[in-house]
This record gives C-alpha cells, structure tokens and sequence, in this order.
C-alpha cells in the first residue's frame, strides 16, 4: 500500500527546520546517536555542497516517511543523510530515494558518486551494495580529550614552524595529490568561509560567530629534512577538520610531532578527526592520544 501512495519531492520545498525534524525521526535507533538542529544542518549543506533539489524527500499522506540527499561537486556526486523512519522501512522508500538521487545524478552527468556507510550498518550496507556500489577503503572517524599529556621527543627534532593562515591552508589543500574523501576534500574546506552567512549559528552554537569560519594551519620542518603541514578549525571548546599531510620523511613521526605542537598550542580543547583512512598517520594521530569512535565504510557508484 505505501508504495502506491509514495511521492518523492524535492527537498527544496521543505524548510530546514522540516528537515531536521525528519531526519532526526529517520536516526531514533540509529547506531551512532547523531542528532542535527536547524544550524547544524545547515552548515552541513553549505560545507559538503548538498543541492537540495536534487535531494529528496518521501511523502505518504501528507507525513514525511523518508529522505535523501546529493552532494554536488565537479562531476562527482555524494549520497548522505538518506534515512527512512523506522515503520516505514522494508517497504522500498528507501530504495526509492536512492533510486531517485541516483536518476538526479546521471540527469547532471556526475561520473562517480560516492557515500559512506558507518561499520556494521547492515542494512545500509545491503542497500547501497545491492544498487551497485562498491567499497573503496575503511575510513576512521577519533577523538581526543585535552590531556596534560606531553610528548617532548616528538618535537624534539623540530627545526621550523611556519604558521598558516586560511587561504594558505586551503591553497596546499588544492595541491594534495592524495584522494580524499569527500568531508576533506579541498572544497569543504573552502566553505568554512561560507558558515559566517549561516544563519541558525548563533542561536545554535555556544561559540562567537568569527571563530567558526576560518582555518588556520602550521608547516613543519625537522631536523632530517621531514617536512608537513596540518590544517584545522579551532572553536572554542573543539578543534575539528584536521588535516594533516605529510611531504617528506616517515608519516607517523611527522603527524606525531605536528600534534604535539597542535596540543600545547591549543591544550584545553577537546579534538575530533573525520574519514581518515587507515595509514601510518593513523598511527601518529594514536600516539599523540587519539582513540577510534568508529569506522565509515566509503563507497562508490561509478556511472556505466
Ligand atoms: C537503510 C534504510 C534507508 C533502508 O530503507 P528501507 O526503505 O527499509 O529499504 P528498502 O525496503 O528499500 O530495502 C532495499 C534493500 O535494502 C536492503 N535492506 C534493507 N533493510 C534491510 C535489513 N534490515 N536487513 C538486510 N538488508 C536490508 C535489502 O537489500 C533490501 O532489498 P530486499 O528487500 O530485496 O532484500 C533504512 O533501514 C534506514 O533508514 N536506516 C536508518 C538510517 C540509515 O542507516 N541510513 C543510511 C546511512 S548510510
């Protein structure tokens, strides 16, 4: 019965507040408890390009049953927030939202579209397999809490540090030959910028507004001609989008050294690392005490 009564509209025509409010309804017993406000959402579309009309929203009488939305960005497409609310699931919505960014896609020309599925969601995980994607790598989303913790000799061999301000940032961001996943692309990046126009943040954030939209960075020599640079968003109690990039010399060191001088400079914020996959600076960011929250599975649908 529910799918004859299904409309799928574009998210567009619904107000942020109505999104929310949905997709808080799609995640009640979700596994990793993520609710979203107004502001939240909203500077997750602004950051990660969602278009809203091409993103979905699924209706039976009148009652939002589930949603879905695509990322849009240089001929690459992203799927996220798609959820169905739990007594309307096995019915196909979700397959039919899916299907739908899917056709918004192809309609755009976007070759690969990319997504991720957290660890053990098996019915994600069966969905998205089941049209077509496939696993790319294991993606790993950290935390750290401010700590007195010191590491002397990890800085120990450091012979230069140049501080970076946003626009640098994002410039070695553009050079990265590495392919990162979507949440660290060169592009999210970019749009801190834009979070000052957001605007639910000041209502929703315990921070002042100033100090959420830019980047700021560090670039660092040793001693043996080891050579990188990390990029991050410091709020006040928070350092969040890090990003390290090692250009020279060992990759755990490197990104051990840059943290410690990351954690005495800003000691009494709590950290949070996003989609870093699973190399030697994962071991670096171990070291200078993180601990793994969870895994994301990154997919992708290549066009035929
Ligand atoms: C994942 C989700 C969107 C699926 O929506 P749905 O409307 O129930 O899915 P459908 O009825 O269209 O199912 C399509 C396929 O998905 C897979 N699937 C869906 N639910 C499943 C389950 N509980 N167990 C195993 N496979 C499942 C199956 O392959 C199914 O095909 P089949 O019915 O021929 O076996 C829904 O479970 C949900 O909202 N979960 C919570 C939010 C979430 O996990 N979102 C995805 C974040 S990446």
């Amino acid at each position: 019965m529910t799918e004859a009564l299904m409309n799928l509209i574009p998210a567009h025509q619904f107000s942020i507040e109505e999104l929310t409010n949905a997709y808080n309804r799609t995640r009640t017993d979700y596994l990793i408890p993520m609710p979203m406000n107004p502001g939240r959402l909203q500077e997750y579309i602004t950051l990660y390009d969602v278009d809203l009309q091409a993103s979905q929203v699924a209706i039976v009488d009148d009652t939002i049953v589930g949603l879905g939305m695509l990322g849009v960005r240089k001929g690459m497409g992203w799927i996220t927030r798609l959820g169905v609310l739990p007594e309307g699931r096995r019915k196909m919505v979700g397959s039919a939202i899916l299907q739908a960014l899917l056709d918004g896609a192809t309609a755009k020309k976007l070759s690969d579209v990319w997504l991720e599925v957290i660890f053990g969601n098996h019915p994600a995980h069966e969905l998205f397999r089941k049209f077509g994607f496939k696993e790319t790598r294991e993606l790993i989303v950290a935390r750290r809490p401010p700590q007195t913790m010191r590491n002397l000799s990890a800085i120990r061999d450091v012979s230069k540090v140049r501080y970076l301000q946003h626009d640098e940032v994002i410039e070695l961001h553009c050079k990265r030959q590495e392919r990162m996943n979507w949440l660290n692309d060169a592009e999210s990046m970019r749009n801190v910028r834009l979070l000052a126009n957001n605007p639910f943040l000041e209502e929703s954030e315990p921070f002042p507004q100033h100090e959420a939209t830019r980047l700021s960075g560090m670039s660092v020599e040793f001693l043996d001609g080891s050579l990188g640079w990390i990029s991050y968003q410091v709020t006040t109690l928070q350092l969040k989008r890090i990003s390290i990039e090692v250009n020279r010399g060992n990759p755990q060191r490197v990104t051990e050294g840059i943290l410690e001088l990351l954690h005495r400079l800003h000691s009494s914020q709590d950290a949070v690392i996003e989609n870093i996959p699973d190399d030697e600076r994962w071991t670096g960011f171990k070291n200078a005490g993180y601990f793994e929250v969870f895994r994301r599975i990154e997919m992708v649908h290549r066009a035929a």
